[in-house]
């Protein structure tokens, strides 16, 4: 008999359960690597090896004693880059090579490509202590990150020579290469663009802007509460999207590739903030499925194993959003009022993300998404009135039934 192909999944997050789950449609034996004891994805994997995914050794030892045909991940940018670069070492198929996956997970380098390509990025210098830093190359308002962080881990708006000095020394205590980048700060909309490149052309299959809480101040608040699709764009603004998705696939070779970028809507044009080659996390493989005909997780498995990708964007007739909820600090027990607001049409759908008893420390981050719920309307006006009177109406709370939904950051809607 015809021995089982294996694959190698790299990260037991939610969004690989589907990924697993594809896999094992498609005949793979599924291992999963992941550190931690019990990972989302570990139900549906036909094995788990508690290993960290980041260690590239270890996972290439890992793929070779147990003779893999694929090593895979679907949206977390450096387990993408240890699966190319064991592709590479094994002659395993890939998306794209091991150089343009190190090449995006480094802001500096990333940048470095996005001004040699024309791609609009604002200005940027890097740095590896403070008393080198290159003051000629910056301009006020900047931004101060490390360069190879995520989930916006010190990434801090800056507006004196004081506070750069100061994030840059907490940016590069937090690099795994000791590096921070200051940018210039581009103020504006932030909006995300979800492409793939196809051997023929580079396909715009969604957009959306983030919603965000009014920045108090000069404070850059950089957690959004939820995303307006598509994004509300000009002829014009939609025409520089499609250029720069163009652009971006051709400066990182991206053949056959989901991918996409992060960017702001200034007054001057569309500036990009970032971009990755995969689908992202979140709600995203959701929504893209759901309302933009694109399913993420077959398309990254194809781009993988290097079979055309075909897709077709689809006309979104409807206007919709996403809002996610979270809450102050506190142990969470249950979200109430969810029923009646789908009732009345306000939520069209709603998922819990996190389990009754999770201990919350009420920062606005991603690991602290108590809930998420889906708004449909026929206009933006109609999004924004199903949004409040869904969040008027619902409540988190602890076992003692105190309220914790975290209302302030939904302010602005
Ligand atoms: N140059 C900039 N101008 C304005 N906002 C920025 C800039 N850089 C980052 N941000 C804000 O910070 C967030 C996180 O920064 P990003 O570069 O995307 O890092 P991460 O990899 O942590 O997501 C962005 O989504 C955006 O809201
Ligand atoms: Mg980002």
């Amino acid at each position: 008999m015809k021995e089982q192909k294996k694959a190698i999944v790299l990260g037991g997050t939610t969004p690989h359960v589907a990924l697993v789950n594809k896999l094992k449609e498609r005949g793979y034996y599924v291992i999963l690597i992941d550190y931690l004891l019990n990972p989302p994805a570990k139900k549906v994997a036909d094995e788990h090896i508690r290993e960290s995914t980041l260690d590239q050794e270890k996972v290439l030892e890992i793929s070779k004693d147990r003779n893999a045909d694929l090593v895979i991940s679907s949206c977390i940018d450096q387990a993408n880059s240890v699966c190319c670069y064991v592709a590479e070492k094994l002659g395993l198929p890939h998306p794209y090579s091991y150089k343009t996956s190190l090449d995006v997970t480094n802001k500096g380098l990333m940048k470095k490509v996005f001004i040699e390509n024309g791609i609009p990025t604002s200005a940027y210098t890097i740095t590896n202590s403070v008393d080198s830093i290159d003051w000629e190359k910056i301009a006020y308002p900047a931004v101060v990150k490390p360069v190879d962080c995520n989930s916006s881990k010190g990434v801090h708006r800056v507006d004196s020579d004081d506070e750069t000095r100061l994030r840059v020394a907490e940016a590069i205590e937090l690099s795994r290469t000791g590096t921070a980048i200051i940018e210039g700060f581009n103020q504006g909309t932030e909006i995300q663009v979800d492409c793939i490149s196809i051997s023929s052309c580079v396909k715009v299959m969604m957009t959306r802007q983030k919603q965000k809480n009014v920045a108090e101040g000069n404070a850059m608040v950089l957690q959004s509460y939820g995303s307006i699709f598509p994004a509300p764009l000009s002829d014009e603004l939609k025409r520089q999207v499609q250029n720069i998705a163009e652009k971006i696939a051709q400066a990182f070779n991206l053949c056959n590739t989901p991918f996409f970028y992060q960017a702001v809507v200034t007054d001057a044009g569309i500036q990009v903030l970032e971009f990755a080659p995969r689908v992202g996390g979140g709600m995203s493989s959701y929504v893209l499925k759901a309302f933009a005909n694109y399913d993420a997780v077959e398309n990254v498995i194809d781009s993988f194993l290097g079979k055309p990708i075909s897709v077709e964007p689809r006309e979104q007739t409807s206007f919709h959003s996403t809002i996610i909820l979270y809450m102050k600090q506190g142990v969470f027990d249950h979200v109430e009022g969810v029923e009646q607001q789908q009732e009345k049409g306000n939520i069209s759908e709603f998922f819990l993300l996190r389990k009754k008893g999770a201990k919350i420390d009420g920062d606005v981050r991603s690991a602290n998404r108590i809930a998420s719920f889906i708004v449909e309307g026929q206009s933006y006006d109609e999004l924004k009135q199903k949004a409040r009177n869904a969040l008027s109406s619902i409540e988190i709370r602890d076992e003692q039934g105190n309220p914790l939904l975290n209302r302030e950051i939904y302010s602005s809607l």
